[in-house]
């Protein structure tokens, strides 16, 4: 057997277009569904931020998935490879659409790490613990826990990707997905149902906090704000339907060629806005009942250290709560790292002619590797570093800078360029349409490629390089 034919052996399918929708979808709904929209819409004016989050959605967010998901199924190649089948000149974006993934793993592991450990903790009835102050510092700061942890998460989704793409991504998605919303839903409805007798304020109960979400706010609102808002949306958005990660590219390029694809794209995204934007009914209401607006924070302390105050104070149902929760958060962290471990390994399968199996392992060592390295940045190799958009951080927020504030933009700026001006929206248009579906948007999707989608990445870009400031 030729080498070429050992690659068309390992390259895989999915059976079904449900299937892909639920894979891409487990990819899209992440932890930044869960810890960063809900935080963001509750400081963004509430149903203010809902509104341009959803006008971005069917616009920006739109035109970047038809595009990437088009590139890979057009191509049948991964992340790396895929681009030089486009245009020869324009293969270098490849090389960055698979850097990203790579540096991505490790890091979103070891997080994956910290919520493994907390779901074991509610599971075994140790909630309580959980919401003592220092619990989660001494966590992360412990020298073998973090990385045995993330072992165990990086090794669930290896095992799951070593098991090829049907085998493995669209049978496991189908089971886990279809979990996880129905525990946000559990989760979300005991949320509105909470009320707490609070000396300062009075009875206050969960629909006073779902109030706070969803009634749109323009207190204090002037140009400025606005735009901040709108930035805020997008930065959001575009981390969130996980598109620049090479991820969609990979997951296109499995899509069966009589799927309907503008369909799937509605559907991934309708499914990634409707799981943040339960996310925050699960945790706006009752952060607010226990905690009140001050109690609401974004990213790693909203999750670990602020929610499980709020199950410890819900009783004796807290510890079922909070375990239901983290499981929910599990299965969300699970497809989308495995979705980036995929990302990588189609990249080694078709860029090098490696086998399936062989690419995960590799692949899988080197991420276990690096990701050691993350968690000793909270010991061993501990240090504090100021970056550009003004936050402080560790290795794990290096990282997450490198690659989401500038590797992630860029990326798509160039994919823009491409797209847009060198090969023209046709490309993509024609891919998208194959079977003679009806692209509605079409008009909208060129304006969007050549003019709106690069400036506003270009914007974002700046600001995360602090060139550009809009915050106070
Ligand atoms: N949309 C994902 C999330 O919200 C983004 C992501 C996917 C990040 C895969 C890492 C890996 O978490």
């Amino acid at each position: 057997m030729q080498k070429k034919d050992v690659v068309k052996e390992e390259r895989g399918s999915f059976r079904g277009t449900i299937g892909f929708v639920l894979a891409a979808a487990g990819s899209a709904v992440g932890l930044g569904n869960i810890w960063r929209f809900p935080y963001l819409a509750a400081r963004d004016g509430g149903g203010l931020f809902l509104v341009v989050y959803i006008v971005l959605a069917l616009t920006f967010g739109f035109t970047l998935l038809i595009t990437e998901i088009s590139i890979g199924r057009k191509t049948k190649q991964s992340p790396l490879t895929a681009y030089m089948h486009i245009s020869r000149e324009w293969k270098w974006i490849g090389y960055f659409q698979c850097l990203v993934p790579f540096l991505i793993l490790p890091y979103y592991c070891a997080i994956g790490g910290w919520v493994l450990k907390y779901f074991t903790a509610f599971l075994t009835g140790h909630g309580d613990d959980a919401a003592e102050d220092g619990y989660f510092g001494d966590f992360i700061t412990g020298r073998t826990a973090p990385g045995i942890y993330m072992f165990i998460f990086l090794a669930i989704c290896a095992v799951i990707i070593y098991m090829g793409v049907s085998g493995g991504i669209e049978k496991s998605s189908r089971i886990m997905m279809p979990v996880l919303v129905v525990l946000v839903i559990v989760v979300a409805v005991f949320s509105l149902t909470i009320k707490n007798d609070d000396p300062a304020r009075g009875v206050v109960t969960g629909i006073d906090g779902l109030k706070v979400y969803v009634i749109p706010s323009l207190k204090g609102i002037t140009l400025k704000r606005f735009l901040l808002i709108v930035m805020d949306a997008l930065g959001q958005l575009f981390f969130s339907i996980s598109v620049a990660m090479g991820i969609m590219i990979a997951y296109g390029s499995y899509m069966p060629d009589d799927s309907n694809l503008v369909k799937s794209v509605n559907q991934i995204e309708i499914f990634d806005t409707v799981i943040a934007f339960l996310a925050g009914v699960m945790i706006i209401p009752a952060v607010y009942v226990f905690m009140g607006p001050e109690g609401m924070n974004g990213g790693p302390s909203l999750m670990f250290v602020s929610l499980p105050k709020v199950f410890a104070q819900m009783g004796v149902l807290g510890n079922a709560v909070g375990t239901a929760f983290f499981a929910m958060v599990l299965f969300a962290a699970v497809t989308s790292a495995m979705s980036i471990l995929e990302a990588v390994v189609s990249s080694l399968i078709d860029g090098f002619g490696m086998s399936r199996k062989k690419a995960t392992v590799i692949e899988s060592l080197i991420a276990l590797v690096i990701g050691l390295v993350v968690c000793f940045g909270y010991n061993i190799f501990y240090f504090k570093v100021d970056l550009p958009n003004g936050t402080t951080g560790q290795i794990l927020d290096i990282l997450d800078y490198l690659t989401n504030n500038l590797l992630m933009p860029f990326t798509c700026i160039a994919t823009c360029i491409l797209i847009g001006w060198v090969v023209k929206p046709d490309t993509v248009i024609k891919e998208a349409t194959r079977n003679g579906e009806h692209l509605g948007r079409k008009w909208l999707y060129i304006v969007m490629i050549k003019f709106i989608a690069p400036a506003f990445l270009l914007v974002l870009l700046l600001m995360s390089m602090g060139i550009i400031k809009l915050a106070d």
